[in-house]
């Protein structure tokens, strides 16, 4: 497969330092308790709203993030036939969001689509375009669910990374991946490619139901631009301190 973008995404260069690249999920039910934990993290500068949230407080949330100057990452994950994906990025390009999800499976034609109308809705509202991402493997989707389920006849690893070329093909700008795929990714894909990786544990916090972690500063040094780390800091008994710790070890390993 080779790299042929028409619709591309806005370049994404990579940000150096960690506070900007540690996106925290707002893992909440409300409007009023995500925007309580924005306060009480000011510390935070991006965030990330996904379809809980988001189905349940509705695009208000996202002027009151970017009234307060925060970045979003809308992880709505959207997939469905060209036109349909073309109008809901369309709309959500409006929102003047940082980066948006589309799942990778939904094929070329859609992930162009989806490029176009977002980058054209964001222009429509005179706001940034996001950095759109393509979803390449579920990380509930184990081995036997893909081989027996879904019967795809590639290794999970394999089959993420053509999910990545072909995402990078269609002129998005990223994906989200396991953290554990992010070094081969990095080996077919340049630095500008936005890698956005959840399942992310530091060694003091407890793994919960992630599987196959790293560390954050493994994570970005395996090529990740972006973390997504959520529990390690949101159920800490001290988050700001423990959003502090992680990225003064991200910051140690660049400078060790
Ligand atoms: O608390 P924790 O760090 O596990 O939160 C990770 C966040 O990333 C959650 O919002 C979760 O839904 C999301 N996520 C994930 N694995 C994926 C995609 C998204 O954990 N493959």
């Amino acid at each position: 497969m080779t790299a042929a973008p028409q619709n591309s995404s806005p370049e994404s260069p990579v940000p150096q330092s960690p506070d900007q690249r540690i996106i925290v999920p707002l893992d909440l039910p409300s409007a009023p308790a995500a925007l309580a934990l924005v306060e009480a993290l000011p510390e935070v500068s991006f965030w990330k709203v996904g379809l809980e949230l988001f189905v349940s407080a509705g695009p208000g949330l996202l002027a009151e993030l970017r009234a307060r100057q925060k970045r979003i990452f809308l992880d709505l994950k959207f997939h469905d036939i060209p036109n349909t994906m073309a109008g809901a990025c369309a709309a959500a390009g409006r929102y003047g969001v940082d980066l948006m999800t589309v799942h990778a499976a939904a094929g070329q034609a859609a992930l162009m689509a989806a490029q176009a109308a977002a980058t054209a809705g964001a222009e429509a509202a005179g706001v940034d375009p996001p950095l759109l991402l393509g979803v390449t493997l579920l990380t509930s989707i184990d081995p036997s669910t893909l081989a027996l389920e879904l019967k795809i006849p590639l290794e999970a690893a394999n089959y993420a990374l053509q999910m990545a070329l072909l995402t990078q093909d269609s002129g998005l700008g990223g994906v989200v991946c396991s953290p554990q795929e992010a070094s081969q990714l990095r080996r077919f894909l340049p630095a500008d490619f936005a890698l956005v990786c959840p399942g992310v544990r530091p060694t003091w916090a407890s793994s919960q139901d992630q599987r196959r972690t790293l560390t954050p500063a493994q994570a970005l040094q395996a090529g990740a631009t972006y973390l997504v780390i959520g529990r390690p800091i949101t159920a800490d008994p001290d988050p700001a301190a423990a959003f502090q710790r992680i990225c003064e070890e991200c910051s140690a390993a660049f400078t060790a």
